[in-house]
C-alpha cells in the first residue's frame, strides 16, 4: 500500500497573510513552514495538523497554475497531498491504474519533498499531488 497519510489538504487564496491570520485566529494555528516556490509561481504557508498539513497558497506571479485557478474558479480547495514512501513507485501504479499525470517524472517539491501532480481529469475531479518527504 503506497499511500501512508494525507500530506497536505491545498487551499488556494487570493492574499497569504490574510489567510494565515483567519487559521490563527480560529485555530491557534502555527505555520510551521512557509516557501515560495518559484518555480512553480506558488507561495505557500504550512499549518501542521497532526501528521498532516493545511497548505494555504497563493500566487507570486500572473502566469502561474495557481493565478489562473484563482482567476477562473476563485478561493478554494485546490489539491490534495497524498504522502507515499517512493513517488515514482506511486506515480507509476496511479498511471498502470488509467490515471492522466501532469509531470511524468517526480520533480522536488517544497520542504525537500519530491512530488508528482496527477490530472483531475482521470482521478473523479481531483488535482493530486504524490508527496515523498
Ligand atoms: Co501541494
Amino acid at each position: 500500500m503506497p499511500l501512508t497519510e494525507i500530506d497536505h489538504i491545498a487551499i488556494a487564496v487570493h492574499d497569504l497573510d490574510q489567510a494565515i491570520s483567519f487559521y490563527e485566529a480560529a485555530f491557534d494555528a502555527v505555520v510551521a513552514h512557509r516557501e515560495i516556490v518559484e518555480s512553480d509561481g506558488v507561495e505557500e504557508a504550512l499549518i501542521k495538523v497532526a501528521d498532516s498539513y493545511i497548505q494555504l497558497t497563493t500566487a507570486t506571479r500572473e502566469d502561474s497554475p495557481i493565478a489562473k485557478y484563482l482567476a477562473k474558479r476563485g478561493e478554494g480547495l485546490h489539491h490534495v497531498g497524498y504522502r507515499v514512501d517512493d513517488c515514482a513507485a506511486a506515480l507509476e501504479s496511479m498511471v498502470a491504474a488509467g490515471a492522466v499525470p501532469i509531470d511524468a517524472e517526480p520533480r522536488p517539491g517544497s520542504r525537500g519533498t519530491t512530488v508528482a501532480f496527477i490530472h483531475p481529469k482521470g482521478a473523479f475531479g481531483t488535482l493530486i499531488e504524490l508527496v515523498q518527504e
